[in-house]
């Protein structure tokens, strides 16, 4: 089975922050969980580099667009390990191979009739490189997104002929339930739809950062026309000698922020379509993270949290735990440097890390680094039955909070298992030793499986438990919990998360 999962490719007119973090991590997430599961996947993210936003960000400190684009672009390439992201190529828009097959789309986009020229006026964002119906304006001609105020533009150029897909589109979102997750976007973008498409442009006339409209060398592609082709423009030479097109378009996921919904339930499925390729399965809208005063975080509200402070202060498994597990993915939240610090000490360090250091600690202690190799209690082995398949089926739909939620109640669980089992008793009493057996043999073996299913989220700390308790393997097939525990031995594990002064 072949799954393509995709970020947004990212605006290069500043560093990264954490919204980006953000997505990168939950794609990470659910390549990782399908990996395991042995599907072909291709996880996609990168840059988005030409248009006013990197253009106006470049005049606005003196520097070529190509320059700032370099520099910034650097800025994310680095960003993927510090996350380990686990993406399979990195896309620059402002690369050659990039820009040809945008070119060859586009082509033929214009020869199948979906192009005119014409004259547009609105009211338009720079930030978003969007004009903005009259509906989504704030008081005072603002930005509904970047709170900026709009300027009135209107140019002659090139146009996609959008409205000539009112009716497929409408079919499609007919007949697909589940183009677009969850389903309140879903309906938000059908209502977009039903309310009635018009024209949109295709170029520009008064920029020259970007893609070339090969009839008319006088413009350029307006930015999301390039930027949305990334998709599918990579897997063109993402290997070299090799197109990868065949093996997986359409894409399975295109995981995408609330900013930018239209643009890809909308234009994106429609520009397909005029060009004869497949629209992608679905699009998974996520919600906001909102800064300590409840705005969106954005660079230009400048209420960003750090991800490299809390990276360095907790650790990339902490960040990528925190992320999945604060905001429910899908909807919006708060986030903040406080309740990074509770769930951390709460959960990584007092549950998860704590249930591994008392498990290995147990097991060396009383059983001389030799889990026993008997039974696993059958009432705990219970409490586990489908759990496995669950995340599965949860993470099939994109659903990362609430499969991290059901893993972590067996975490709880475990910890439970400890106090009533109460080893250190059990040891004390000669005729107890089965008994303790089998407690340590379940305790190994519901660890080693919940670390399986959380290896996607964590994917440092679960490989250095799992490695400490001799079952390094991270496959899907070992995220059941067995009927026989133990057998391996078990090394010294320092603490996952440790406690902080
Ligand atoms: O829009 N909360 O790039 P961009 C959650 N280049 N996610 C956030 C976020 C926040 N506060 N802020 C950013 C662009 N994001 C275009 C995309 S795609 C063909 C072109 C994430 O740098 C979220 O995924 O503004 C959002 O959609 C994306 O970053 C926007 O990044
Ligand atoms: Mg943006």
């Amino acid at each position: 089975m072949s799954f393509y999962i995709t970020t947004p490719i990212y605006y290069v007119n500043a560093q990264p922050h954490l919204g980006h973090a953000y997505t990168t991590i939950a794609v990470d997430v659910l390549a990782r969980h399908m990996r395991q599961r042995g599907a072909d996947v291709f996880f996609l993210t990168g840059t988005d580099e030409h248009g006013e936003p990197v253009a106006d960000a470049a005049r606005a400190q003196g520097v070529e667009p190509k320059e700032l684009a370099d520099r910034n672009a650097a800025q994310f390439q680095s960003l993927m390990p510090r996350l380990e992201a686990s993406n399979d190529f990195f896309i620059r828009t402002s690369d050659d191979r990039h820009k040809r097959r945008v070119q060859q789309v586009l082509e033929r986009v214009y020869d199948n009739g979906h192009v005119y020229r014409g004259v547009y006026e609105g009211w338009y964002c720079p930030r978003c490189a969007d004009f903005k119906v009259e509906n989504e304006i704030l008081e005072g001609n603002r930005c509904p997104i970047h709170e900026i105020e709009l300027t009135r533009e209107s140019e002659e150029n090139w146009f996609f002929r959008l409205s000539t897909f009112q009716q497929p589109l409408e079919r499609l979102y007919e007949e697909r339930r589940d183009f677009v997750m969850p389903g309140r976007h879903y309906n938000e973008a059908r209502a977009f739809i039903d309310s009635g498409l018009q024209d949109v442009s295709l170029s520009r006339a008064r920029l020259n950062w970007g893609v070339t409209v090969p009839w008319d060398p006088t413009h350029v592609f307006y930015v999301w026309f390039d930027a949305l082709l990334n998709y599918y423009t990579a897997l063109g030479y993402a290997r070299p000698g090799e197109d990868l097109t065949e093996r997986f378009w359409p894409a399975t996921y295109h995981v995408i922020g609330k900013d930018i919904l239209k643009f890809h339930t909308v234009f994106w499925p429609a520009l397909l379509m005029a060009a004869n390729l497949p629209v992608p399965r679905h699009v998974f809208v996520h919600g906001f993270l909102l800064g300590a005063d409840g705005r969106k975080m954005s660079k230009s509200l400048g209420n960003v949290l750090d991800p490299f402070e809390v990276i360095e202060q907790y650790g990339t498994d902490a960040l990528r735990f925190y992320l999945m597990r604060d905001v429910a993915f899908g909807s919006d939240g708060a986030v903040g440097m406080d309740s990074v610090r509770s769930r951390y000490d709460a959960e990584l360090a007092n549950e998860y890390g704590n249930l591994a250091s008392r498990t290995v600690a147990m097991i060396r202690r009383y059983r001389d680094g030799a889990a026993p190799a008997v039974g696993t209690d059958p009432a705990l082995a219970a409490e586990f039955e489908g759990l496995a398949e669950r995340v599965a089926e949860l993470l099939d739909r994109a659903e990362a909070t609430q499969a991290l939620e059901l893993i972590w109640q067996r975490v709880r669980r475990l910890n439970r298992y400890v106090e009533e089992r109460a080893p250190w008793q059990l040891a004390r009493d000669p005729g107890s030793a089965a008994a303790l057996d089998q407690t340590l043999a379940s305790l190994a073996e519901g660890v080693r499986a919940l670390s399986v299913l959380l290896h996607p989220y964590m994917p440092a700390s679960t490989a250095r438990l799992l490695e400490a308790i001799g079952s390094p393997d991270t496959g899907y097939e070992g995220a059941a919990f067995a009927a026989l525990g133990g057998g391996a031995s078990v090394g010294e594990l320092p603490p996952l998360f440790p406690k902080r002064a």
